[in-house]
């Protein structure tokens, strides 16, 4: 519990920095502009300072998660965890300070560290607490790291409100906040173990890595669990050094890359993002009549539905809870559209529109906010873990950079029916996984890789028989297909 609790902090300052960046006052631009060069603030060049320091935080993720997989093989995970510390640190000090310096640049290169570190946190918290869990606790632990980062996100957003600190007085405050779980982690850091998969797999320390694991599990006997770990290595060691290129060139890992960078794809596209960086002015638009209050209830129905996916996760399996998320946002951005196209007819339609972002932000914590982080891990073997890990993160972060830059266009292009394109979009990414996305729940990594690698096999012979049929229909692997 200590080990997981002190990985997802990280997740923490993560969400903490996606919610944060609705308060601070654009205003302060202009008290610096005005005190530079005795002038206000152009009104276009505020809006282009802002949006780069809203847009540079995913430019800043998207650069460091691809350096995921190298500095956690190099480091180990809890080092890189505790190097990443550093920039978190820099970067809270460089916007908290921004104010106080009369720099806007500070606060510009701030968030694009503060980005830096999100990023690199994104993928070493789900690697590192998927490699300690127990595989029957895997799902629900995995799910923790995004239980943190949408209490990062409400904590912003109450923070934020002006009569706390969104004040223009103490708002670098507000920014500056982000360094307190940076000192608790780094202090707790030395307490927890490293992976013990990652000192027996690639660093070849029996010793440590059954130290490790006794303090984990409270256990003195462990031999089962190295067990499972040596056969894994003893797979790996057959194979070679899996690159990024590989991923895509073996065919052993081309399915499980193309399901992991779509599965991200399928969490950022599905316009969650859309709602949380611009809710305000949607339930602005949508006649709610108390904006601000509206988007802290979608933060707490945000945090309240992944609590119910966590204790769902490891009895409804990852799939089914997927696809249940999937299709509900589906429906609810149907909903949401009909609604807003009609607001200027039937008043009500304002509630109506209200609950169904609502809806759409519950049924997201269902399946596909907390699923896509933990399942790449789940999907690869230690090999190739870190590569794909790298390779999924800078897929989310891309996406979440290209939502955040275009969706307020395309909203003023297609108004009340912008959402009709995530419901399209969302409509794909549910027939995806209902043909593409396997089970993993109860499975170790060897098994799940096991599976995959058959797959590969049978579809290399053209073989057409089916080598899971001593399994039950609900775990076989590719569902659709096998049926
Ligand atoms: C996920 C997404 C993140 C989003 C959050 C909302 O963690 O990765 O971009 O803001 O969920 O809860």
């Amino acid at each position: 519990m200590l080990s997981v609790f002190t990985a997802v902090l990280g997740s923490l300052q993560f969400g903490y920095n996606i919610g944060v960046i609705n308060a601070p006052q654009k205003m302060e631009y202009n008290a610096t502009w005005v005190h530079r060069y005795g002038v206000p603030i152009p009104a276009g060049t505020l809006t282009s300072l802002w949006s780069l320091a809203v847009a540079i935080f995913s430019i800043g993720g998207m650069l460091s998660s691809f350096c995921v997989g190298f500095l956690s093989e190099w480091l180990g995970r809890r080092k890189a965890m505790l190097l990443n510390n550093s920039f978190a640190f820099i970067g809270g000090s460089l916007m908290g300070l921004s104010k106080l310096c009369r720099s806007f640049e500070m606060m510009i290169l701030g968030r694009f560290i503060i980005g830096v570190y999100c990023g690199l946190a994104s993928g070493l918290t789900p690697m590192y607490v998927g490699e300690i869990s127990p595989t029957s606790l895997r799902g629900a632990l995995g799910t923790l790291h995004q239980l943190a980062i949408v209490t990062g996100i409400l904590i912003a957003q109450i923070l934020g409100l002006e009569a706390l600190l969104g004040s223009e007085e103490l708002w670098p405050v507000l920014l500056g906040v982000t360094v307190v779980p940076t000192v608790l982690q780094m202090s707790l850091l030395p307490f927890c173990p490293e992976s013990p998969r990652f000192l027996y797999i690639v660093r070849c320390q029996e010793h440590q890595a059954k130290r490790g694991l006794r303090r984990l599990t409270g256990r003195q006997e462990v031999g089962d669990m190295l067990a499972e770990m040596k056969e894994e290595k003893r797979k790996m060691d057959m194979e070679r050094k899996v690159s990024i290129l590989e991923l895509f060139r073996s065919p052993l890992y081309r399915q499980p890359i193309i399901i992991s960078i779509l599965l991200q794809l399928s969490q950022q596209l599905s316009g969650i993002n859309a709602i949380f960086y611009y809710s305000t002015s949607i339930f602005m638009k949508a006649g709610v009549q108390s904006p601000v209050y509206a988007t802290i209830g979608a933060g707490v129905v945000n945090c309240a539905f992944t609590v119910v996916s966590l204790f769902l996760i490891e009895r409804m399996g990852r799939r089914t809870l997927h696809m249940l998320g999937l299709g509900g946002m589906c429906i609810c951005a149907i909903i949401m559209t009909m609604a807003l196209a009609l607001l200027d007819s039937i008043p009500w339609m304002s509630y109506v529109s209200m609950l169904s972002i609502f809806g759409f932000v519950a049924f997201f914590e269902v399946g596909p906010g907390p699923i896509p982080w933990f399942f790449v891990a789940e999907l690869f073997s230690q090999g190739p873990r870190p590569a794909a890990m790298a390779v999924a993160g800078c897929s989310n972060w891309t996406a979440n950079f290209i939502i955040g830059m275009c969706f307020q266009y395309v909203a003023n292009l297609c108004g009340p029916y912008v959402f009709l394109i995530f419901a399209a979009l969302l409509l794909f990414f549910l027939i995806f996984t209902f043909f593409r996305v396997p089970e993993t729940r109860g499975k170790t990594f060897d098994q799940i890789a096991t599976n995959f690698h058959q797959h590969t096999a049978r579809g290399m012979m053209d073989m057409d028989i089916d080598l899971d049929l001593d399994k039950p229909s609900t775990e076989l692997d590719y569902l659709g297909e096998d049926n």
